[in-house]
């Protein structure tokens, strides 16, 4: 049996290094990888491409060496990666060459656009990518959102089509990022960024927050103006938003996720453009169990980040000024264990160095008809007592929000918080402070 497999295998590689893949006839066809550290981006790209090919199979257990950014559109085709798809750690050569994305001049190093296909990773846990994060993490410790590092898959310009099976091993960046896009599931995903780096105080005290192994900005999900996105049976483990919704996201579908370490579930951020009206409608998540690792604290449950109401500085880290209306969302049944603020409103947010105190009651984005029903958990008492937090704007007050079955507790030496600023008709909650 051995042996046959060696054969195969062998032949395989011989049949590549002529034809870069092999077409075995009704449009399937096999991507073998060349080994030898050489790289499998072009003839990855050829076989997707070639018309003859429906059903490109990259098979288990191979991994294929990416040493090249990616662009595919794999309309009316399935693709299998049933083996890895490693990206080459020649951090240069991204920083240098990764595709724009169209949110916050953020970069990626694969686009995957199109209509009507399938991108299948062959069970959980299994087939993928793996971004080879670890000099990524390395590099941006103590840094957020350093330039240079580029998304895992970039599904943009793409409907009706289905990532089933899938996982994101190391992730760059964020793993994935949807824009501009309708009718998008994903079902089955596998997200983990571990840092290994040796555990030591950080250069950036404000890294504590992430224990001392810095794996911020590394995203499961987010969706940016797109409508009818389903994200459901993930589990994430990572240093930052679990799923998190941008700007003109309509229609989410969230359910069954797993969120480990993690900032939870993040609304926004929103209003950092001036020229951009962010919307956010009709989302609906649930069924969802957060908790913390021993190097990465769970941040909180649900979060909103707006910007602040005036522009300060230039996108990615800082900006303001815009408005939007975030509205219809619904979070259900929510268990989770010390959370350090388990839902909470930021209205100041900037990343720039300015000080911008003075502006947090600006936010120009309106929060309206949320609802949070049986959420189960305790916080960690990095806040204290504090378990919600609505620090709205006054220029925008937030309302209706509506807190049904919550059975959340802090730490018995905390009587618990709940913070309402600029917030109307909140139900169901007993606002204490300030
Ligand atoms: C495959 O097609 C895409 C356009 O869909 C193109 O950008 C890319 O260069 C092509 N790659 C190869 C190797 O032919
Ligand atoms: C989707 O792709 C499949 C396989 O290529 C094809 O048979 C089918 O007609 C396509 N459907 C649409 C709506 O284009
Ligand atoms: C990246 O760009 C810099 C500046 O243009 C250039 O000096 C360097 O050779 C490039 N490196 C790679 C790997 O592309
Ligand atoms: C989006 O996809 C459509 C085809 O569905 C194409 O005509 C259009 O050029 C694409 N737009 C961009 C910005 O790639
Ligand atoms: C949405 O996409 C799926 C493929 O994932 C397709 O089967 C379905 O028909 C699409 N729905 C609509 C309304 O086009
Ligand atoms: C994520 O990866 C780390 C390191 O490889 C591992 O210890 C951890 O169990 C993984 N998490 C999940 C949920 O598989
Ligand atoms: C939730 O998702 C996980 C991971 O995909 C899966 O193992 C589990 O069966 C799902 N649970 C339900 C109830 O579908
Ligand atoms: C959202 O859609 C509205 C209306 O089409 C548009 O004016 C606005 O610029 C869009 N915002 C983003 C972030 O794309
Ligand atoms: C709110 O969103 C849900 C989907 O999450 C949708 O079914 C419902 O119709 C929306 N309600 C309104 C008033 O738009
Ligand atoms: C927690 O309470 C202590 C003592 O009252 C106070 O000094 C500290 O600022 C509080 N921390 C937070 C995050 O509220
Ligand atoms: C409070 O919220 C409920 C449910 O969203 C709504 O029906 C009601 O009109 C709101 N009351 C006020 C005073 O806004
Ligand atoms: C709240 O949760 C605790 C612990 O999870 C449980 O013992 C208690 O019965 C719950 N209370 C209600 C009112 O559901």
């Amino acid at each position: 049996m051995k042996l046959f497999s060696l054969l195969a295998v062998l032949s395989a590689t011989l049949t590549t290094s002529i034809s870069a893949y092999d077409v075995e006839g009704n449009g399937i066809c096999t991507v073998i990888p060349f080994g030898n550290g050489r790289d499998d981006s072009q003839q990855f790209e050829e076989a997707i491409n070639a018309t003859e090919c429906t059903t490109i199979t990259l098979p288990k257990p191979f991994t294929y060496s990416i040493q090249h950014r990616l662009y595919t559109d794999l309309t009316g085709k399935t693709l299998n990666v049933f083996g890895r798809l490693l990206f080459s750690d020649d951090l240069e050569y991204w920083i240098n060459n990764s595709w724009m994305t169209d949110f916050q001049n953020l970069l990626t190093a694969w686009i995957m656009t199109g209509s009507n296909w399938t991108l299948n990773g062959g069970g959980f846990a299994e087939g993928g990518i793996d971004g080879n994060g670890q000099p990524w993490y390395s590099r941006a410790r103590g840094v957020v959102n350093q330039p240079g590092r580029p998304m895992s898959l970039y599904i943009f310009n793409a409907s009706d089509s289905l990532v089933k099976d899938f996982s994101v091993v190391q992730p760059q960046f964020w793993a994935f990022l949807v824009s501009q896009s309708s009718n998008i599931t994903l079902d089955g995903v596998y997200v983990n960024a571990t840092n290994h780096d040796p555990s030591e105080p950080a250069a950036n005290p404000d890294a504590v927050f992430d224990g001392y192994n810095w794996v911020i900005n590394t995203d499961g999900i987010d969706t940016y103006r797109s409508d009818s996105i389903n994200i459901q049976n993930w589990v994430i483990q990572n240093g930052e938003d679990c799923v998190s919704f941008k700007g003109n996201s309509t229609n989410i579908n969230v359910r069954n996720i797993t969120c480990i370490g993690s900032r939870g579930f993040a609304v926004g951020s929103v209003g950092q453009y001036p020229d951009r009206f962010d919307n956010i409608q009709n989302v609906s998540v649930k069924d969802v169990v957060l908790y913390p690792t021993k190097n990465v604290s769970l941040t909180g449950a649900v979060y909103f980040k707006n910007w602040i109401g005036e522009q300060i500085g230039t996108p990615p880290n800082g900006g303001g000024g815009g408005a939007g209306d975030v509205k219809n969302l619904t979070f259900e049944n929510f268990e989770f264990r010390a959370a350090d603020q388990p839902v909470y409103i930021q209205t100041c947010l900037t990343y720039s160095d300015i000080d911008t105190t003075d502006l947090c009651n600006t936010s120009k984005v309106l929060m309206e008809d949320v609802t949070f029903i049986n959420f189960r958990g305790n916080s960690s008492g990095t806040y204290n007592g504090t378990l919600v937090d609505l620090n709205c704007s006054s220029a925008t007050p937030c309302r209706n929000f509506h807190f049904i079955d919550w059975n959340v507790t802090a730490p018995e030496q905390y009587d618990p918080v709940y913070s309402c600023i600029n917030a109307e008709n909140i139900t169901g909650i007993t606002c204490n402070s300030p």
